[in-house]
């Protein structure tokens, strides 16, 4: 049985800190390098209500992790804002004792209708993402023709009700690296922190090759030659961006470099599908189905235990082994399914 405040590591010696929640598959958003439109068409089965874990199991999974050593909460999807009633989830998480922090990854267009509920919740943090400042070129690749206005309107919302706001861009080599400079220099002004994400081969779907990433470094020298940067330190190990502030100011930009510079030797990180599935990488291809166990009549002590020789268990470090070959390859699950 595992006792009360057991902290556990890999076989890679890592702990296990973070838990990224995946609440829904759906998105309003079919971006081309998550959601392409082609596949994720009319025709495509969601996972059906009665798949998805309830709010009530959600809770339950994540007290036991927190027994393990989780201390931060993320809620994505998908689109977590297109479930119902996440607040009433956020409500519940915040009430267990060793969460530290809780935060939503989203695309931002519900948070007019939704930021001021999560934030009454205990919600503290979103990262809202948006791939370029300029209307066509974002119109291009979110699949929906949606305008940047609505992602611009979502993040007011989230910082008048009292939301910590940053930002995400995942960069496409001929899509969007037109528009690294115009984002860098729109947050700075706003001075809301602003994270570039290296394309990655997540899932099959995306089309993705190398020659499509554009790297960390050539993302930092070209910002950096206009408006200098200085690196700063992590907030907490395992950090999944590295951080940087514009010299002479206290706004910070950071970079997400999974494909060029990865991090897997820190990462301690679990992901829970929205139907129950346990993953210990993002680039997992098979997962640990805890709807079942937590369905099955299982007690605390058994959900303790399961999770504990997963995470024992576990040897993950796809971005620090990944080749063109093993990208194209594994069959992976779709970012969509797996949460981010
Ligand atoms: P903070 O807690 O605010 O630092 O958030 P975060 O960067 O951990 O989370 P977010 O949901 O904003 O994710 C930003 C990007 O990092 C997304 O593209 C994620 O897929 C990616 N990411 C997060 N965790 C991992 C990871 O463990 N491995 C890889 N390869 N990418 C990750
Ligand atoms: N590569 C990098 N980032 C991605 N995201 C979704 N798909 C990919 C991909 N293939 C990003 C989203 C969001 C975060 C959760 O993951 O843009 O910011
Ligand atoms: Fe939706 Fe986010 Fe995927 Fe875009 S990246 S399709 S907004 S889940
Ligand atoms: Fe963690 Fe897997 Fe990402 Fe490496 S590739 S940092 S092991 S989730």
């Amino acid at each position: 049985m595992t006792t009360k405040e057991e902290k556990i590591v890999d076989q890679l010696n890592r702990p296990l800190r973070d838990l990224r929640i995946s609440v829904t598959d759906q998105c309003n958003f079919r971006c081309s390098y998550c959601m392409p439109k082609e596949i994720f068409g009319d025709d495509y089965s969601f996972l059906p209500l009665g798949e998805l874990l309830s709010f009530s199991e959600i809770e339950t999974l994540t007290r036991s992790f927190v027994k393990l050593g989780v201390q931060k909460i993320r809620l994505t999807g998908g689109e977590p804002l297109v479930r119902k009633n996440v607040h009433e989830l956020v409500e519940r998480l915040t009430h267990i004792k060793g969460i530290e922090d809780i935060a939503l990854t989203t695309n931002g267009v519900f948070l007019p209708k939704y930021a001021k509920q999560l934030k009454g919740a205990g919600l503290q943090r979103v990262n809202v993402s948006l791939d370029a400042i300029d209307n066509d070129i974002f119109k291009g690749m979110n699949g929906r023709s949606v305008g940047v206005k609505p992602v611009l309107k979502g993040i007011e919302a989230a910082q008048e009700a009292g939301l910590l706001v940053k930002m995400n861009m995942v960069v496409q080599k001929g899509k969007n690296d037109s528009q690294i400079l115009p984002m860098a220099r729109y947050f700075k002004e706003k001075g809301i922190t602003l994270r570039f994400i290296e394309f990655m081969d997540v899932g099959t779907t995306n089309g993705w090759n190398f020659d499509q990433v554009v790297s960390k470094k050539a993302i930092h020298d070209l910002i950096n030659s206009e408006m200098p940067l200085e690196p700063i330190d992590a907030e907490y190990f395992g950090e999944v961006a590295k951080r940087y502030r514009y010299v002479g100011t206290d706004v910070e930009i950071g970079f997400i470099s999974s494909v060029t510079e990865s991090f897997c030797s820190s990462c301690t990180r679990a992901r829970i599908s929205a139907d129950g599935k346990l993953y210990t990488c993002l680039f997992a291809t098979a997962g640990h189905d805890l709807k079942s166990l937590i369905r099955s009549g299982a007690t605390e002590s058994d959900i303790d235990e399961a999770l504990k020789l997963v995470w024992q268990a576990r040897r993950d470090r796809y971005s620090d082994e990944r080749t063109e070959e093993t990208a194209k390859k594994r069959k992976k699950i779709e970012m969509s399914y797996i949460g981010g």
